[in-house]
């Protein structure tokens, strides 16, 4: 294996970033016979060429417990099968290759063989509802999806009429005959030749559509292209510390975008073994899981180790005094801040303190990071990694960096608050939101990619989270769009209208709460709460459903019609309303209407 230049890694920061050269680290790629990158021939093939075959690419941890390794030699094989299939169903390069799957074996074979045969993988969550898969499989062209039959007849059955470009269903489940419109998997790829010879690709070749949530709209379809395997080997190797010989576990779930660039993608490409957990979350579990697989590297999120945190048992023992969590050298998080609190309790329980990382769908991996060789500074993000130049924009007065003739005004004073921005160029860069040339455009002003988000840095050169300078809700770590929440309760008859925001919690960050303005004549009562609840929860599934209702008799507008989530956070928190200049006003007299809290 072969990694990042600067040894020891990322000692000496200053020094890694000044000699640090993306040219030269594409130069350590396995380049295809026509000059291109294949990021899955990069997880695989590579490794049967340099003669790794028979190391363990992964250990299947069943929800019984039960441990299955698989080979680098094995995981060629059966995403060879796979591949073959998609050539023998026609399906044609480019074409999208939709998953509905858990951290299960076949999702890797799946994901792989596709990448492999140079046809595009897009993941969707397991628990979205029919609603949101609808929605992502319309926008996204599916031509084919691979999920387990319950899945299918539970969530996509009733929504297929909607997709008519969906040409192959394929279930991996054996058992019985597939239902109408659908394809045993197991059966077609068990004939399929055990060898596949990746075909040309272009660097630049779309691999990967992650399909994220903004303010208004619908979920936009993050492009990703092969070469973003070089940002995920770099980024793994220097954030996370991943070395070979290390056994890793990325705690995410393939739906999301760091189950795939580092659940899936990172580890196969730096040729260490990775831990996929089929089960769910549990304490026990979990710290079983840290000790029995001798984890070395670990990757979670902070909703995850809060939990743990809470769950410390009665006698106070420690995780370290009941399990031998002694392999375990790096523990990193990401996905939504990281209080100092975790950090410390880190420290305390695992030995280790948590290393916060920051980055997003759009930057494909890991941009921001506390690294194995520096102190944590508990709260931080910490500082860009190798080869990504981030800056601290100033804003206007709708919070976003301010643009003046096409240039931005970068903030250099520490401690100076703006939205983080990150120089144009770097490999896992998304190169398009699918069909939305504009929405992608609007992201990038004077060479710098602007990412939604407020920080501030510190006169060392750490970051600080601040807050999102949209709506879009973080519950869990995952993120939601309140517009497709509110969407969806608006095709309730009661409801004539839903403002939907992220009430903070302490546990998952925040939790999606829906004010709902009912429509006249319609009683607001304990039942019909009940009711829009699971309404909710059909339609969208658990990870987006509101989980608090407020039935109000007014939601505050601005002039032009939308309605104000700042204001209802703001009155939720009870905090000042802030500039309401833009407030829709009722009476001739402008008085901004302030009544809507419904009390
Ligand atoms: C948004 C991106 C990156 C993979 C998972 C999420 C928030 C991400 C942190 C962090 C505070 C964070 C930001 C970002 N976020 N990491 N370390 N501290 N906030 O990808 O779903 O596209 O979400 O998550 O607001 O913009 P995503």
């Amino acid at each position: 294996m072969n990694v990042l230049p600067a040894d020891p890694v990322m000692a000496d920061y200053e020094r890694t970033r000044a000699v640090f050269d993306w040219r030269r680290e594409r130069s350590r790629l396995a380049e295809l016979p026509d000059g291109g990158v294949n990021m899955g021939y990069e997880c695989v093939d590579r490794h049967l060429r340099e003669g790794h075959g028979e190391h363990v690419a992964l250990r299947c941890v069943a929800r019984d417990g039960s441990v299955r390794p698989v080979t680098y030699a094995r995981l060629a094989q059966d995403s060879s099968r796979f591949a073959h299939l998609l050539d023998a169903l026609g399906v044609g390069p480019g074409e999208r290759v939709f998953t509905l799957l858990g951290r299960r074996y076949e999702l890797f074979t799946t994901v792989l063989g596709t990448l492999r045969a140079g046809r595009v993988v897009c993941p969707l969550f397991t628990a979205f509802g029919p609603e949101p898969i609808a929605l992502r499989m319309e926008l996204g062209d599916a031509t084919v999806l691979v999920t387990t039959r319950e899945s299918y007849e539970r969530k996509v059955a009733p929504i297929r009429s909607r997709l008519p470009r969906l040409r192959h269903v394929l279930l991996l489940d054996l058992d019985g005959d597939p239902p109408a419109d659908t394809l045993a998997l197991p059966a077609l790829t068990a004939s399929a030749p055990k060898t596949y010879d990746v075909g040309p690709t272009a660097s630049a070749d779309l691999a990967l559509l992650h399909f994220t949530s903004g303010t208004t709209g619908t979920p936009k379809g993050a492009m990703h292209v092969h070469e973003a395997v070089l940002a995920h080997r770099v980024t793994a190797a220097c954030a996370l510390d991943l070395r070979e010989g290390d056994v890793f576990w990325c705690t995410a779930d393939p739906g999301w975008v760091t189950g795939m660039s580092y659940g899936v993608v990172a580890p196969l490409a730096l040729g260490v073994t990775t831990v996929v957990d089929e089960g769910d979350f549990g304490p026990a579990r979990w710290y079983g899981i840290l000790s029995d697989q001798h984890v070395t590297v670990w990757y979670t999120a902070p909703t995850a180790l809060r939990m743990l945190m809470r769950a410390a048992p009665r006698d106070g023992a420690l995780p370290t005094e009941r399990y031998d969590l002694s392999s375990l050298r790096f523990a990193a998080s990401v996905g939504e801040p990281l209080n100092p609190e975790v950090v410390h309790w880190g420290r305390r329980a695992l030995g280790l303190p948590v290393h916060d990382t920051w980055w997003q769908t759009e930057t494909g991996a890991i941009m921001i990071a506390n690294f194995a060789a520096d102190p944590v500074r508990p709260g931080s993000m910490g500082r860009p990694v190798p080869g990504v130049e981030a800056a601290v924009l100033a804003c206007g007065e709708d919070g976003r960096a301010a643009i003046d003739e096409g240039h931005v005004r970068l903030l250099r004073q520490p401690g100076a608050q703006g939205e983080l921005a990150l120089r144009a160029g770097w490999p896992s860069m998304f190169r398009g939101y699918l069909h939305e040339p504009r929405r992608y455009e609007s992201c990038f002003a004077d060479g710098w990619y602007l990412t939604g988000d407020l920080v501030s840095r510190d006169a060392d050169g750490w970051f600080w989270f601040v807050g999102r300078a949209d709506d879009v809700i973080k519950s869990a770590g995952h993120l939601i769009g309140p517009f497709e929440v509110e969407s969806a309760l608006m095709e309730h008859p009661a409801v004539a209208e839903a403002g939907v925001i992220g009430r903070p919690d302490p546990l998952a960050g925040a939790i999606v709460k829906a004010f709902v303005l009912l429509r006249p004549d319609v009683h607001a009562g304990a039942e019909l709460r009940r009711e829009l609840h699971a309404f909710g929860r059909r339609r969208l599934g658990p990870a987006v459903a509101p989980r608090e209702i407020e039935f109000v008799e007014d939601l505050p507008h601005t002039r032009s019609g939308k309605v104000m989530r700042r204001l209802l956070r703001a009155r939720e928190l009870g905090l000042p309303e802030g500039d309401v200049s833009t407030l829709e006003t009722r009476e001739p007299s402008g008085t901004p209407d302030t009544t809507a809290k419904g009390s």
